[in-house]
């Protein structure tokens, strides 16, 4: 499936309110900044008030009458994704949003860290704050068409692997193809499992997924940053970038079809269309084939809502 598609197809978002996590940085920057041209409006959440403020204004830069509403989020904890959800349910008190965006993440954190609750930083960041983040703001998705959930996974998705028996890394610690893999993988069975459990419900709202291929970010910085001159994802990023690569604004591409294409398709998952996915256009991706399993689907949901306290209210 080739599609041509840029950010010129995104249909008008008039009238819709957007969460995006992560959008003052990388891709979920491009994101917010593309949905705010055409109308949205963003509730744009940052680990603090400094960073989703100066994402706002660089927004507003380019759209002078973005409707962009600022807040603090820090998905490696979980008081701070509940109390964050709280604020956007006392804000917002009938169902309201049109889309969630769950775009923030970190990735090959050098030595294994704990978040404040004790999980290892790439799970709980990239997938146990998202659930949470998604399971708390569910009655907050409009009950009908045209609202969706996105969850931005990875092709490292596919290198990777749900070791129950070492789900925080506690007996072994990859930085790279264990943990920001099996992140990704949680990341790519949460979409598919949720809107299993949405299609049984007959429910209108529907999740989508999507990777950006190989976008130049901040990511293959921020979370190695520490790891030394001749950590090896930096050295591939030197030598890679100019031939594999592609600008965040075209890493965005994806989420952006995913969130609003009319033909993006219930548990659909979306990259670009060139070699290995690494860049292009937005088309349909290849999924894990682990991403798949409904019996792992389903056990790691039931550890999920152990591991964050957090029910997903799904009748
Ligand atoms: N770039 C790629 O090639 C690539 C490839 C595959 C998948 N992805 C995925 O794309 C998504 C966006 O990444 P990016 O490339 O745009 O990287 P980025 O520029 O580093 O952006 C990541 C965003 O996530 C936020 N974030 C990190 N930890 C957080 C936390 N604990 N709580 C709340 N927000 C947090 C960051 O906030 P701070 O600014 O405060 O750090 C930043 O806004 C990620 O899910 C990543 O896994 C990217």
């Amino acid at each position: 499936m080739k599609t041509n598609w840029t950010a010129q197809n995104i249909p008008s978002q008039q009238g819709r309110r957007v969460l995006i996590t992560g959008a003052n940085s990388g891709i979920g920057f491009h994101t917010a900044l593309e949905l705010a041209r055409r109308g949205a409006e963003i509730i744009l959440p940052a680990r603090t008030t400094e960073k989703a403020e100066s994402a706002a204004a660089a927004i507003r830069q380019e759209v002078p009458n973005a409707k962009l509403l600022p807040e603090v989020l820090d998905l490696a904890e979980l008081s701070s994704v509940a109390a964050f959800a709280e604020r956007i349910l006392q804000r917002y008190p009938q169902p309201s949003l049109d889309l969630l965006i769950n775009n923030a993440g970190v990735m090959a954190i050098p030595h294994r860290q704990l978040t404040p609750d004790g999980y290892e930083r790439q799970f709980a960041t990239n997938y146990l704050g998202p659930f949470a983040l998604t399971a708390l703001l569910f009655r907050a998705v409009k009950p009908q068409a045209g609202s969706r959930i996105v969850i931005v996974s990875s092709t490292a998705s596919k290198m990777g692997k749900i070791d129950f028996e070492n789900l925080q890394s506690e007996r072994r610690y990859s930085p790279m193809w264990g943990a920001y893999a099996q992140s990704k993988l949680a990341d790519s069975i949460f979409a598919i499992e949720l809107q299993r459990r949405l299609t049984a419900l007959h429910s209108p709202v529907i999740v989508t997924a999507a990777h950006p291929g190989y976008a130049i970010t901040n990511l293959q910085t921020s979370g190695p940053g520490d790891a030394g001159f001749l950590n090896p994802l930096r050295i591939a990023t030197k030598v890679l970038k100019p031939f594999l690569s592609q600008d965040a604004h075209h890493g965005a591409l994806p989420t952006l079809f995913a969130a609003t294409d009319p033909s993006a398709e219930p548990g659909g998952y979306y990259g670009p269309d060139g070699f290995q996915e690494l860049k292009g256009l937005p088309a349909k991706a290849r999924i894990a084939a682990a991403a798949l399993d409904p019996a792992t689907a389903s056990k790691l949901w039931h550890i999920t809502e152990q591991l964050t306290g957090v029910q997903f209210p799904l009748a």
